[in-house]
């Protein structure tokens, strides 16, 4: 493609950006019981679960989560992605 513009929108997106858009609104402060970004005890409890069930979940919603957690466009790669920075991640 030769539009720059065309060019942006395919590339990946940047996980960190995206995170701050969506995630961060309830993963940074833990609201409503969120399990908190780099809180890695939090996380390990629900990394037990597999990758495949947090992302299907982060989709669909879990209890107080709720479906797509603020990114309507998201791939599964991308879900992937923002999960294991909020696990990883120092606070
Ligand atoms: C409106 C607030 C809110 C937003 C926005 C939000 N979450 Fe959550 N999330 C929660 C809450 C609350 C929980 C805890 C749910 C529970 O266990 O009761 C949670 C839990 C989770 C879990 C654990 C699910 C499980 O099976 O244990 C994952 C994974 C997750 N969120 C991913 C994400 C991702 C990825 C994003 C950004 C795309 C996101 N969340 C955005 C509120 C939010």
């Amino acid at each position: 493609m030769d539009s720059p513009l065309g060019a942006e929108a395919s590339a990946p997106r940047d996980t960190q950006v995206l995170y701050q858009r969506t995630c961060f609104s309830c993963h940074n402060s833990g609201i409503n019981g969120a399990p908190r970004t780099g809180d890695q005890a939090a996380w390990a409890v629900r990394l037990e679960k597999g990758m495949y069930t947090l992302v299907d979940n982060a989709r669909n919603g879990y209890r107080a989560m709720p479906p797509r957690g603020l990114c309507f466009d998201c791939s599964d790669e991308e879900y992937a992605a923002l999960i294991r920075l909020m696990a990883e991640q120092s606070p």
